[in-house]
């Protein structure tokens, strides 16, 4: 399904009569292929991803995409004609890692729970490295290469015990968190690995959360990262670079928040010293931007005295970040219609309270039939989608120099009993 229009505009604007993506109207796509659907920019997803990149200059750097964020095809393909690599954190996200071009040599396999199924399989790869986060995890690792004869490279993810300062859910480099190795126990577990020769240590790892909008956190993991590089150094332990993990928010509302720009600064601040290659594993920050979800006013009722309920055709099934964070997402009604505005509450159709998209908005006023279109959905959004009330997974569509495609097509009740007996 292909329809063309003329490129007027880069990423999600409202020039003309309505909501357009890349220039291609969201009202025409919405016709097309129904709602809810998810519309990705390509134009706008390469220019977050260039933005990093160049920020890095002729500095040594590898942008492993955090694959979690938006695992489609369509998506992580586009990371690797742009020359990235991936942030896999599963074997499943390794398999459409490869699929989408990427060679083993481009993958790091983090993730706090790697079961043994998935590393017999990832092992024999010769992925760039394991991300370890255990002294258990590094044993098992060591058992499969040694029973293949084979070097397995990993990193071990450290836990700084640095506050984010984000969502307490998204926070991850705390000692309360569950993720990485103490920082003294990490010293210790890197002291083993001298006499264990089907491991080698290339890197050291730290993540501390996501959603992160001010420097100073990522800033702090950095400094740390650099501090302890030189130390194993100076030990005698030589690492091949050094992974920060991803991080680097965006602004949901419109507040500023850190730049790539400003964010790369502070980690060749850090790092440039040691001389290091630096790796990142940034999600969000490249695709989150970069799509919308488009969803039909189906329901409109009173509320209260000021304001009315609106019920739209996606909801915590399709994007789970409000209901799970509170997360805010913007709201825009796709071709607004002349009047006063109002105030509304949007909810998806799913059978929980928690179901609120949209919590006190004021817009346009909206008439059944509408479309609406959530910012800011490329991230976490369709990949956190569920099945819950039999709700099929929503289309997506990619728009790219004024021409979209549909790259998943909606599941359908077919799709989902063929899995079951
Ligand atoms: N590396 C590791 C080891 C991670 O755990 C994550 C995200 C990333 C990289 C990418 O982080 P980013 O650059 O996207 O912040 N579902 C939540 C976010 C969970 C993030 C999990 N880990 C949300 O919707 O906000």
């Amino acid at each position: 399904m292909i329809a063309f229009s003329a490129m007027t505009s880069t990423g999600f604007s409202q020039p003309h009569t309505g909501l357009e993506c890349d220039g291609v109207a969201v009202a025409e796509i919405a016709e097309a292929v129904g709602t809810p659907l998810y519309i990705n920019s390509a134009a706008l997803l390469r220019s977050r991803f260039l933005a990093l990149e160049q920020a890095f200059g002729d500095y040594p750097h590898a942008l492993h995409y955090a694959m979690k964020a938006n695992s489609m095809l369509a998506i992580v393909g586009l990371i690797q004609q742009l020359g990235g690599a991936a942030d896999a954190n599963s074997i499943w996200e390794i398999d459409v890692a490869r699929r989408a071009g990427f060679l083993p040599k481009d993958i790091v396999f983090t993730g706090v729970g790697k079961s043994g199924d998935e590393l017999a399989q990832a092992v024999p790869l010769g992925l760039k490295a394991i991300n370890v986060e255990s002294a258990g995890e590094l044993d098992r690792i060591e058992a499969i290469a040694k029973r293949l004869g084979q070097v397995a490279r990993v990193a071990v993810r450290v836990n700084p015990d640095i506050d984010a300062k984000s969502h307490p859910h998204i926070s991850t480099g705390l000692k309360i968190n569950k993720f990485g190795v103490p920082v003294d126990a990490a010293r210790e577990l890197i002291a083993t690995l001298r006499e264990r020769p089907s491991l080698t240590l290339v890197a050291i790892h730290v993540h501390i959360g996501s959603q992160i909008t001010s420097l100073d956190p990522l800033r702090g993991a950095a400094a740390f990262i650099a501090g302890m590089a030189m130390e194993l150094r100076h030990g005698g332990v030589p690492l091949e670079y050094v992974d920060i993990g991803g991080g680097l928010g965006i602004s949901y509302d419109g507040t500023p928040v850190v730049e790539p720009a400003a964010y790369v600064g502070a980690l060749l601040d850090a790092v440039r010293p040691t001389g290091l290659p630096i790796v990142i594993e940034p999600g969000r920050s490249i695709v989150g931007p970069a799509a919308i979800l488009v969803a039909r006013v189906i329901d409109i009722k009173p509320r209260n005295a000021v304001s009315d309920f609106v019920v739209i055709d996606a909801g915590m099934t399709e994007l789970m970040r409000p209901a799970l964070y509170g997360a805010f997402h913007r709201i825009e009604v796709v071709r607004p219609r002349a009047g006063a505005e109002r105030h509304y509450e949007f909810v998806g159709p799913v059978c929980e309270s928690s179901d609120v998209v949209g919590r006190d908005r004021v817009t346009a006023p909206l008439e059944v039939g509408d479309l609406v279109a959530i910012r800011d959905a490329g991230a976490y959004g369709s990949a956190m989608a569920s099945n819950y009330n039999r709700r099929p997974l929503p289309p997506e569509v990619m728009v790219s120099a004024g021409t979209w495609r549909l790259t998943r097509r909606r599941q359908t009740v077919d799709d989902m009993v063929a899995l079951e007996g």
